[in-house]
């Protein structure tokens, strides 16, 4: 019953007979093998353009290697207050970048608003040779706090950048969630909408430890692999890396999977509704879900068996996976309730 994060979630079975069957053999190191060349093929496929595939093994490795793609050292990125390169990343986007500066925009929901970027960058100091340069913009779908942009504010914010002259990231480490929750295509969702590059999450969703950079601009992708090289996530046996993306691909898995994850989230959202007392902070549009428990409910559920995280004095965050039971999701819901009973 461990809702602290997809990250806690295994593999799919999928995923792992992948990595069993292809382990057979000897295959063309570094990325020269087939998987590799037919895991471009798909993701080519299924974006509907001719973009660049570097698999990596970590998002953070992912995130900083994208930035620094698009920003010099003296440039700025600028992220949400909330993201996950600004809080959980242990500077690796300031390192990969060799010091390029973190800008951080408040905003709710966990979302950059168009206006706030703007006014941002309207002020941002370019040409000024005191002031590092605004060159990136990262953004994550879905966001920190579960919820999703939809492709109008995607292409607001990637429209807003581009006109200041920034290169344009997404964090897709729950990228194949968004997808599902908004239900329109990996095009849409990033090129179509002015996504330079791309971060696709594969681990929370199934994959064992698998994330793909997806580059849209082809006149980033060449310092992108000396960078991942020299970042060492130019993985000798690469084909374990895409075998997992290969078998998470195929056959829509990443949505199904996706989709489950998101209904078990819905599912639990729509049961602690229910339950008087019990406040949902954010729209959940995808897998996570923020409550604000009573404290006593909150220790009961921890003492109780029940994994989960302590966002803030406030919140807690609940997230569902790709295997979550709906068994357990019920079993949350009915635990919540017998506690805030006598907690009343
Ligand atoms: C929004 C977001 N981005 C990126 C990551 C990737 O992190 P890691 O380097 O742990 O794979 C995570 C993982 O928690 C995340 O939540």
């Amino acid at each position: 019953m461990n809702f602290y994060s997809d990250n806690v979630a295994g593999a799919a079975p999928e995923v792992l007979a992948a990595l069993t069957e292809g382990a057979a053999g000897s295959m063309m190191s570094y990325g020269a093998d087939p998987v590799t060349a037919r895991v471009k093929a798909r993701i080519r496929g299924l974006f509907e353009t001719e973009a660049e595939v570097f698999p990596v093994a970590t998002g953070t490795a992912g995130n900083a290697l994208a930035m620094s793609v698009l920003c010099p050292p003296f440039g700025a990125v600028y992220c949400h207050a909330g993201s996950h390169a600004q809080v959980d990343e242990c500077g690796a986007p300031e390192f990969y970048t060799g010091g390029a500066k973190l800008m951080p925009l408040e905003g709710a929901n966990g979302k950059i608003a168009a206006d706030d970027l703007d006014r941002a960058l309207a002020h941002g100091g370019a040409g000024d040779v005191h002031h590092v340069q605004p060159a990136a913009l990262s953004f994550t779908q879905l966001s920190e706090c579960g919820t999703a942009y939809t492709v109008a504010e995607i292409a607001a914010l990637a429209g807003i950048a581009h006109g200041h002259g920034l290169g344009v990231h997404m964090d897709g480490a729950r990228f194949a969630n968004a997808l599902v929750a908004l239900g329109c295509s990996p095009a849409e969702m990033t090129w179509k909408a002015g996504i330079d590059i791309l971060t696709l999450g594969g681990t929370k969703n199934g994959c064992m430890a698998a994330e793909a950079l997806v580059v849209f601009k082809p006149e980033l992708a060449r310092e992108l692999g000396f960078r991942r090289k020299r970042a060492g996530h130019l993985f000798s046996k690469m084909r374990f890396l895409s075998l997992q993306l290969e078998a998470y691909l195929a056959d829509g898995l990443w949505l199904r999977l996706a989709a489950h994850a998101n209904a078990q989230a819905a599912r639990l959202a729509a049961g602690l509704r229910t339950v008087p007392g019990i406040e949902i902070a954010y729209p959940v549009d995808g897998n996570q879900i923020f409550v604000a428990f009573p404290p006593a409910v909150r220790e009961g559920l921890a003492a109780a068996g029940f994994g989960f995280s302590t966002w803030d004095e406030r919140l807690s965050r609940l997230v569902c996976a790709f295997n979550t039971d709906p068994a357990d999701v019920d079993a949350l819901v009915t635990a919540t309730a017998r506690l805030s009973e006598k907690a009343a």
